[in-house]
């Protein structure tokens, strides 16, 4: 079945919504349904052309349509397992955001409906996997181009959260979950960490902080990104952290080149400068990779006793491993937008395949690990011990 045959419905129309739309347009599926806050769905829906709106974050009456496959889950954090849930129970298949949901005890019952025979296909929207420069580092490890792997070592920074007026529905624990930096930026890191080594993490060993003990909200609810007035603004207690530290153990490859890796990540929203830097190395006992996503088009290829290279996505340094997920020729940059783009195509493929060609993308089971790790580092950082996830 061509991708083009199959129809999406989008929940959710804050910062990702639009990226999921653009991205899903820009691959040819049909986006044939919309749902959100009354009036946002229906703004949208004429913006994007999308025929069916459903307000007042009506996903039921959304799932009742026969004219959705696939549903894209881009609504805050606490409602991702409830929308899940009735999803895979609707009989459509899920892309969910990042992170699958609030504790392991919710998204443990997005396993199990997953795991049922004749369930649709489930991704969750861990897309740095789909950098080609992500999936050409995989690719080197697995190969044994690196050697036996050593250390990992890296962080992901941002700062739209360093002054105390910077506001999101992120901020509170009830709405994102008890870990925010870690939670928000620190599992893509993690994931991505994860997946170019073909491991998972084991154990950890983290301390997070608060560095805004209080901050200043606006009365209602905002955009991500969103600039407000301070003067319309009041105080409120902060329940989660702006930065942490995180080494972590990771367990055994399939390839074998990477058994037991060290990896430490310095994860902060409140790091003045950095705008959205994942950046991580790799290094083994033959060379390294290091990559960084606002750079995303390139790798440093580190050798010892040669010169060290510049990998460009599209040139000769990249290799068979990226093909069908970069479109653009060498030198034509492809960043954020088109890592979703190639996400879903591997996701849609997947579907059209009868679920045939490969599930790179992170599965249930994967969000799942994740929101155990974010447990883990929680209980760790107050235990001030390595915790076994
Ligand atoms: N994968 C990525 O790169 C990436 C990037 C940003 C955000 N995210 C994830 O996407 C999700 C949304 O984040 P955002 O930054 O777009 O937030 P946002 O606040 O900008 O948008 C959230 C949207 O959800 C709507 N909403 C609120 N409650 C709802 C409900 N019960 N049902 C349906 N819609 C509801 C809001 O009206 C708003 O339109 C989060 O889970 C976040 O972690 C992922």
């Amino acid at each position: 079945m061509p991708l083009h045959q199959l129809r999406a419905g989008i929940i959710g129309t804050g910062f990702i919504g639009p990226v999921h739309i653009e991205a899903l347009k820009r691959l040819g599926v049909q986006v044939t349904a919309i749902c959100g806050s009354t009036k946002s769905a229906h703004a949208m829906a004429e913006q994007w052309g999308i025929p069916e709106v459903y307000g007042d974050y009506d996903v039921e009456a959304m799932y009742a349509s026969p004219n959705i496959d696939v549903v894209h889950i881009t609504s805050p954090n606490k409602v991702h397992v409830d929308q899940s849930l009735m999803a895979l129970k609707a009989g459509k298949h899920v892309i969910c955001e990042k992170p699958l949901g609030m504790t392991t005890d919710e998204t443990a019952k997005v396993v199990a409906a997953v795991k049922k025979k004749s369930s649709p296909v489930f991704a969750v929207n861990y897309m740095c996997r789909f950098f080609p420069a992500i999936l050409q580092m995989r690719a080197m490890v697995q190969r044994g181009d690196l050697g036996q792997i050593i250390h990992v070592q890296g962080h992901f920074f941002q700062d739209w959260l360093l002054h105390e007026t910077d506001y999101n529905w992120r901020v509170m624990a009830a709405e994102g979950g008890k870990l925010r930096a870690v939670g928000d930026i620190g599992t893509h890191w993690i994931d991505a960490v994860s997946f170019v080594l073909g491991a998972r993490a084991e154990s950890v060993f983290a301390h997070i902080e608060t560095f805004h003990k209080t901050r200043l909200r606006p009365k209602g609810e905002v955009q991500t990104f969103a600039k407000i007035d301070p003067k319309k603004m009041v105080p409120y207690k902060v329940d989660t952290e702006d930065f942490g530290s995180v080494l972590l153990k990771f367990g055994k490859s399939k390839h074998g080149y990477a058994n037991g890796v060290h990896a430490s990540a310095a994860i902060s929203q409140v790091a003045a400068g950095w705008k959205c830097s994942l950046y991580f190395g790799i290094y083994g006992t033959k060379g390294s990779v290091q990559w960084e996503l606002q750079q995303p088009n390139e790798i440093t290829y580190g050798r010892r006793d040669e010169p060290n290279m510049i990998l460009q996505r599209n040139t000769a340094g990249f290799t068979e491993d990226v093909k069908g997920f970069t479109d653009y020729p060498g030198g034509h940059p492809e960043g954020f937008s088109d890592a979703h783009k190639m996400h879903y195509r591997a996701v849609y493929e997947h579907i059209a395949s009868g679920k045939k060609s490969p599930a790179l993308f992170a599965t249930a089971e994967d969000g799942h690990h994740e929101v155990k790790l974010c447990e883990a580092v929680l209980k760790s950082s107050k235990a001030k011990s390595w915790i076994k996830v």
